[in-house]
């Protein structure tokens, strides 16, 4: 953006602010604007351990400019995710905050649901107070849908949400929508379905598959366990939906957008693929039990991302079998690693061996 004043021209570098900066997304949006010349400014939360890992590399990139700022918040502050909006004044917020695993959900319910539920509210809520010509973009989810058929869904799909991080980010997804009808803001919903990359967390199922086909091909893990293996999903790569996010808050008016690829697969059909790329038959190495499964499981995942293609001009570039093979190759250069600190005795092993 530049404005031209007088015989001088001044450059406004746009401002976005990131909750979420150290989560998956969090990077890879972070990594887009800073490429597109945005400030980028993100919430870390205070941990007894490093939590900045996926983005240290932005932190040195950056480090002798003003384009990348770090502070400490939690969404569930509201007065400093206030006072935040106040001093950055951002142009763009990018509401990406969760306790995002939905197993996770179940056992810590409260906290779940408050994230997202207090958390979003806290967030609009100081974006109205302060300029409500901010353009917001809430991290809406596939898993609000239910996954009940196996009809591929769109915007005016039916939400049947199953488990505490559903109906937490139900509410959020409402809110975001009640903003914008009631106060004329430009908040809009992207409706993500799964999406995937080599920093994935190592808990949801396509990363541990691809972090167990990195060990085992390197001998430092014989099984891999996991639950329901019938679960289908709509996968695509992170990459490709931070891009999605970013077009959502420059399209010409705000609105809620389904992103997906419009193809499924189950999490069957990812084991055999991950372990197709080393010359392995997934079947000799997965097992699998019922301490994996949900309280309530959403069975079916696909999503219709037509009126993304027609109206943002979006679409997903990275295949299945690319994401794949993508993510067992970084996970092998791990394996790798590990298996040099374990050769040494200076690492245990703290994944499944068993
Ligand atoms: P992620 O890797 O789990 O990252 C979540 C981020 O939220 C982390 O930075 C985490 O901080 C932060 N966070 C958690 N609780 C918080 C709180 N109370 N206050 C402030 N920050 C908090 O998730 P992701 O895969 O990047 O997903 C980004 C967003 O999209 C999430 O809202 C997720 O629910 C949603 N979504 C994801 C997918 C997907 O397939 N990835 C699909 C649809 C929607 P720490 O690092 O300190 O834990
Ligand atoms: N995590 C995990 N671990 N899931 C397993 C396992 C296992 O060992 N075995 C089978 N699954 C099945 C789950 O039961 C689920 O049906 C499916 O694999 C995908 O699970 P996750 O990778 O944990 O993702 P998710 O679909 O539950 O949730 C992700 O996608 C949502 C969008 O639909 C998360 O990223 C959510 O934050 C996101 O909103």
């Amino acid at each position: 953006m530049t404005i031209a004043k007088n015989k001088y021209t001044i450059f406004i570098m746009k401002r976005a602010f990131v909750t979420g900066i150290t989560g998956q997304d969090g990077f890879y949006l972070s990594k887009l604007l800073l490429e597109k010349g945005y400030e980028v400014s993100g919430t870390i939360r205070r941990s007894s351990t490093f939590n900045t890992t996926r983005i240290d590399s932005l932190i040195s990139d950056y480090k002798n400019t003003e384009q990348f700022k770090l502070y400490y918040s939690d969404l569930l502050d509201s007065s400093s995710i206030n006072s935040l909006i106040q001093k950055i004044k951002p142009h763009e917020v990018y509401n990406l905050a969760a306790q995002s695993h939905v197993a996770v959900s179940f056992k810590n319910p409260h906290f779940s649901v408050l994230t997202s539920t207090s958390g979003s509210l806290s967030l609009l809520d100081a974006v109205k107070n302060l300029d409500s010509n901010i353009k917001y973009y809430q991290a809406s989810s596939s898993e609000m849908f239910g996954g009940v058929g196996s009809e591929s869904l769109n915007e005016t799909s039916l939400f049947i949400p199953k488990s505490p991080y559903a109906a937490g980010k139900l509410f959020a997804h409402n809110i975001t929508r009640i903003y914008r009808e009631s106060y004329d803001m430009f908040c809009s919903n992207g409706i993500l379905f799964n999406h995937e990359s080599p920093l994935r967390g190592e808990t949801f199922v396509t990363r541990k598959i691809s972090r167990a086909v990195g060990r085992i091909y390197h001998k430092i893990q014989n099984k891999l366990t996991l639950g329901n293996l019938d679960a289908v999903r709509d996968w695509g790569f992170a990459g490709d939906y931070v891009n999605a996010m970013w077009m959502i808050l420059q399209h010409d008016k705000p609105d809620d957008w389904v992103i997906a690829t419009g193809e499924a697969y189950s999490v069957k059909d990812f084991a055999r693929e991950a372990f197709k790329v080393v010359d392995l038959d997934w079947e000799d190495y997965v097992l699998s039990d019922k301490k994996y499964e949900r309280p309530n499981e959403v069975h079916h995942l696909l999503g219709d991302p037509t009126k993304a293609k027609n109206e943002l001009k979006w679409k997903p570039e990275t295949s299945f079998k690319d994401l794949v093979k993508m993510m067992v190759e970084s996970d092998l250069l791990l394996a790798e690693q590990e298996k040099v600190l374990l050769d040494k005795k200076l690492i245990k092993p703290t994944w499944d061996n068993s």
